[in-house]
């Protein structure tokens, strides 16, 4: 059985978000989204392509600021908050993992697992050896040497896991994390997401905009058109979302 925590991580509160258009005016991507999310959980974002997942994902991991609403992440309110103060809250508490894996081509696999500890301030012996951990525990130790580019889509995307986890976040957030990947190497990713959250804790928020792929969380949160359609348990099929 799971840990239900009560601790609420994330809070979006009326959030709206809109970007300038380039003739003028303006176009509102997110309208009134309102969820909190629970250590924990493991949600899935779900929905048609130009939805808004992404939109709503950069907020909640920091990237951007919403136009009007209040965000808060672990009871900071992020909405006010400088671009220094976003990058500080994004080191200590998130692990993003992203469809194209954004890992340094140029250097190596165990460089890349390492670099969310650079402003850790902790010794390199002690993050050259976290970084393995991480590596063994996404069974690429054998692998640290490698470049980027000698990996297969599936090991990139372990490598890009490993370096989400070795800041010791409490929170993942994945924007179509398999959307790159073969079935196979896709669900042995998503079955590693449900480990990670069952047997670690991370909460996990995912997007996606296949069901079977939202199928892995704990619960759905479905955008169609920058509205919230269904928040709940995963439903039987996607066939009223
Ligand atoms: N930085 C931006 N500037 C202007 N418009 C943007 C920006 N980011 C997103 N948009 C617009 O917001 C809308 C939603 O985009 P978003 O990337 O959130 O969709 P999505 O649901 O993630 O789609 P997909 O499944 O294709 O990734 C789109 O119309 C897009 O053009
Ligand atoms: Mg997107």
């Amino acid at each position: 059985m799971k840990k239900k925590s009560s601790e609420i991580i994330i809070s979006l509160q009326g959030i709206n978000k809109s970007f300038p258009l380039e003739v003028g005016g303006e176009q509102q991507v997110l309208f009134d989204i309102n969820f909190t999310v629970r250590a924990g959980e493991f949600v899935a974002i779900m929905g048609p392509s130009g939805s808004g997942k992404s939109t709503c994902m950069n907020i909640i991991g920091a990237l951007d600021t919403p136009t009007s609403g209040v965000y808060e992440l672990y009871g900071q309110d992020v909405t006010g908050m400088t671009a220094d103060e976003l990058a500080i809250v994004r080191n200590e508490y998130i692990g993003f993992v992203f469809q194209q894996f954004n890992l340094l081509p140029k250097r190596s696999v165990l460089d890349n697992v390492m670099l969310p500890l650079m402003y850790r301030g902790l010794p390199m012996d002690e993050r050259i050896s976290r970084a393995r951990e991480m590596l063994r525990r996404v069974g690429l130790e054998k692998f640290e040497t490698y470049l980027p580019t000698q990996l297969s889509g599936g090991m990139k995307q372990r490598v890009a896991i490993a370096r989400a986890l070795a800041g010791n976040p409490k929170l993942i957030l994945a924007d179509e994390p398999t959307g790159a990947l073969d079935s196979k190497m896709g669900n042995e990713i998503l079955r590693f997401f449900q480990e990670l959250n069952r047997d670690m804790g991370i909460t996990i928020v995912m997007i996606t905009h296949e069901f079977d792929i939202a199928r892995y969380a704990d619960r759905l949160i479905h955008i169609r058109d920058g509205h919230i359609n269904y928040d709940g348990p995963i439903p039987r099929d996607d066939k009223n979302l």
